[in-house]
This record gives C-alpha cells, sequence and structure tokens, in this order.
C-alpha cells in the first residue's frame, strides 16, 4: 500500500480523577460475568481436569452401570447388557476423538473433564430412551437410542476435527464518509478470541493469513488465552510468538479482553510492536484519513465502563473516523449514542455451538442473542461481533458446530459517489458481510 505510517498518540488515557491509581487497578480486574452462572458451572464442570485416569473410567463405568439398571428397573432388562455395551463403545469413541485432538494441533485441553461432560447427555438420552420402553417396546426404544449416540458421535468428530480446523476470512467493505473522496481504501484485520493453549494449526494459519492479506491496521479485541491456561508459561509463551509475528504497516492495536482470561495477558504485550490500549485512544492519520482508535478494558459492567467509554468519547476530534474496540458486543447501546463509526469486538465466539434455525446456544452477552455474531448496524454505528478464533476453556469441549474460526477482513473507503436510494440499498448488500474462504487449505 501506498500509506506511510504516521504516528500514533494517546489523546485521552482515562484514570477517575477522584480515585487512586491502585484502587482503580484493582477494580478493572473484577469481572461481572464471574458472578454468573454459566462461569461458575464452567468452572464447577472442570473438576474432573485434575483426576487420575482410573477415576475417570471409574465415572464413565458408574453412569454406564446406572443407566443399565434403570432400564432394569424400567422393564428392559434383557435389553441392559446391550445398553452397556453401547455407552461403553461410545465412551471410548469420546475418549478417541479427544485425544486425539493435540495430535492434530487442533485443541488441548484437559481431558478428564471434557470426557465427563460429554457423558452427561449420553446418559440423559439412555435414561429418557429407557422412559419410552414402556410405550414404544425395548428394541424400538434401544435402535432410537443407538441412532442418537451414533449421530452425537458423528456430530463430535466434526465439531472437534473439523471446523476448528481452518480459520475463515470473512470480507467486508464499508463506506467511511468521513474519508477524503480520493483516499485509498484502508484494510483493517481484525482478530479476537485467540484463547491460545498451545501453538496448533490455527495459530500458524492466522499467522500466515495476517502475512498474505497484507492489511494496512491489524486490531486484536482480546482473549489471548485460553481460560485453562491462564497462569501457564508455554501457552503465553505461545500467544507471545504469535503477538510478535503481527505488522502491519499502520500498526497492530489491542485491547484485553475476559478479566478471568486476559488476568496476565498485559504481560504479553512489552517489547513487541503491539501497542495495548487501556482505556486509551490512539490517534492515526495516514493519506488523509484520521482515525480514532478506542481501546478498552473489559469489566462486562455496562453502566460502569458504558460512563467510561463516554468519557473517552468527549475528548475526540470531531472529524476522525472512531473505531472502538472493547472485548463484548455489550456497549454497542452506548457506541450508538456516542457516534461510533466501527465497533469491533468478540468475546460470544457465536455461541460456538450453534443449532440450525436458532443459532448461538450461549453468547456469554449480557444482552444476550441480540448481537450474537456478524454485522449489526445502528445509527451511524457498525458492528462487527467476531466468532473469534480459540475455543471455550475449563471443561467446556473443545467444539465448534455451525462455527467455523474466523478472521475479517474490513475494507474501510470514501462513501460511494451519490446514487439513487434503491440502487445504493443493493450496492451496500452487495459490498457487506461478504464470507468467503481464504488461505492455507486444511
Ligand atoms: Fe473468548
Amino acid at each position: 500500500m501506498d500509506m506511510e505510517r504516521s504516528p500514533s498518540r494517546p489523546i485521552s488515557p482515562l484514570l477517575p480523577a477522584e480515585d487512586d491509581p491502585y484502587a482503580y487497578a484493582l477494580r478493572r480486574a473484577e469481572d461481572a460475568l464471574e458472578k454468573r452462572w454459566l462461569h461458575k458451572v464452567l468452572v464447577a464442570l472442570n473438576a474432573p481436569a485434575g483426576w487420575p485416569p482410573w477415576a475417570v473410567a471409574g465415572v464413565a463405568l458408574a453412569g454406564s452401570g446406572l443407566m443399565a439398571m434403570s432400564w432394569q428397573a424400567l422393564g428392559a432388562g434383557a435389553w441392559a447388557p446391550r445398553l452397556l455395551l453401547l455407552l461403553a463403545a461410545v465412551a471410548l469413541w469420546d475418549a478417541f476423538v479427544l485425544l486425539a485432538q493435540p495430535r492434530m494441533g487442533l485443541a488441548f485441553g484437559p481431558f478428564g473433564s471434557q470426557f465427563v461432560i460429554l457423558q452427561i447427555p449420553r446418559w440423559t438420552a439412555a435414561f429418557l430412551a429407557g422412559l419410552l420402553v414402556r410405550w414404544w417396546g425395548a428394541a424400538p426404544a434401544f435402535a432410537l437410542l443407538a441412532g442418537i449416540e451414533l449421530l452425537a458421535a458423528v456430530l463430535l468428530a466434526w465439531g472437534a476435527w473439523v471446523e476448528p480446523r481452518r480459520v475463515e476470512v470473512t470480507q467486508s467493505s464499508l463506506d467511511a464518509p468521513a474519508f477524503p473522496p480520493d483516499a485509498p481504501p484502508l484494510r483493517i484485520l481484525h482478530i479476537s478470541d485467540l484463547h491460545v493453549e498451545r501453538w496448533g494449526r490455527r495459530e500458524e494459519q492466522v499467522l500466515e493469513l495476517a502475512r498474505q492479506l497484507r492489511p494496512d491496521l491489524i486490531l486484536l479485541t482480546g482473549d489471548y488465552v485460553n481460560l485453562s491456561n491462564v497462569d501457564d508459561p508455554q501457552a503465553h509463551a505461545d500467544a507471545r510468538r504469535l503477538l510478535a509475528g503481527m505488522s502491519a504497516p499502520l500498526g497492530v492495536y489491542a485491547v484485553l479482553g475476559s478479566p478471568p482470561v486476559d488476568r496476565n495477558s498485559a504481560g504479553l504485550f512489552p517489547d513487541l510492536a503491539v501497542r495495548l490500549l487501556r482505556d486509551e485512544v490512539h490517534l492515526l492519520e495516514a493519506g488523509g484519513r484520521r482515525l480514532a482508535i478506542i481501546g478498552m478494558d473489559c469489566s462486562h459492567d455496562i453502566l460502569r465502563d458504558g460512563e467510561r467509554l463516554r468519557r473517552l468519547c468527549a475528548s475526540l476530534p470531531v472529524n476522525a473516523y472512531r473505531i472502538l474496540l472493547y472485548h463484548s458486543p455489550d456497549l454497542m447501546p452506548a457506541a450508538v449514542e456516542l457516534g461510533i463509526d466501527l465497533y469491533l469486538c468478540g468475546h460470544t465466539h457465536g455461541g460456538q455451538i450453534r443449532l440450525p434455525l436458532y443459532g448461538a446456544l450461549i453468547t456469554s452477552s449480557r444482552l444476550g442473542k441480540r448481537y450474537e455474531m456478524g454485522w449489526y448496524r445502528e445509527g451511524r454505528t457498525h458492528l462487527y461481533v467476531s466468532r473469534g478464533v480459540g475455543l471455550e476453556g475449563l471443561g467446556a469441549p473443545r467444539l465448534r458446530l455451525l462455527c467455523r474460526p474466523e478472521v475479517t477482513l474490513v475494507t474501510l473507503g470514501p462513501a460511494d459517489p451519490p446514487i439513487n436510494a434503491g440502487a445504493r440499498g443493493l450496492c451496500r448488500r452487495a459490498r457487506e458481510g461478504r464470507s468467503v474462504h481464504y488461505g492455507p487449505s486444511s
């Protein structure tokens, strides 16, 4: 590109005047989501991560045995041995799928907790099928159960081995009316939720894509290591290796993600060319285009973080294109009110596991499914919620279903020349939200 790098400068480090820095730093480490049920369930379900193999196998045997006993009690005792065999076979398959992930460079999560969690829906299905014996008879109920368990086995392999394997590039173009009409397009690569456990296929691909796509600017929106690896020096070294490999003519800018995930991640950035923005605004000028990059820490407290955003925006120059980097989409209402032009975030992982017609099962957003993934436009604000690159941590199985990992290439250009409203609508639809496969093939 023909743009030279312009010096960027913080114009508004935010520190409430009434507070002392130490108390402010402590408050910033809090996370509203840590008090919610989802985080507590994830922590509780991670308990088997530290169990020895015999304990994990014992739980699997005990659970399957209980299900066989339930079938006996429900009048299908003759089918109990076949049920035990079925549950043992699918449990072995689950173990194989999970143990193969590290060898494939796809995920490196704790085996015990993931394995036990996968058995819970299998046992539930066995119990519910047992309830059908009374009406359907044992053979049809067993056939239905076998079909469900086998379908789950196929979906597990797809979610664990196939979808996390390839990082997609989602490409979009947006008008930037604030840019001079003769300014060249500005290419922004947005990357979110890396969740590095170890150096693997996705880390390799992200680095390769960052080189191949040749963006002018790279913007990162948090969650650099996996929640299971927050205190893991190797994961931090690998995340640092990934960040160190990123460069762009106008720079690489980053914000932190959820406090429990990025508790130690600020330590990744010293000595790197990646600039970590913590409640700061940086101005960039290149080729006549003026950008204000607003980078904020995320506490998932909408009111508190929204107020901090308001204070940051009070000092912005009027004619700059405003880009907000904040880990979750929860500040969208405030961003619209404050005239943010482009708001980039992640956090939801698009649900990571999605159902046809329904979408994300869980978003972990304070606003639920309102901004679960992709593009949203309200007022002048364009919001992009990335599906992210990595996988949820702790006991959550390292799966993606109907929700591939992604990075996003956003091309900002000057406003289109005036055309009639109907043609403009068609043009906008054609230019926004195009998703393509790009880069290393699987
Ligand atoms: Fe995340």
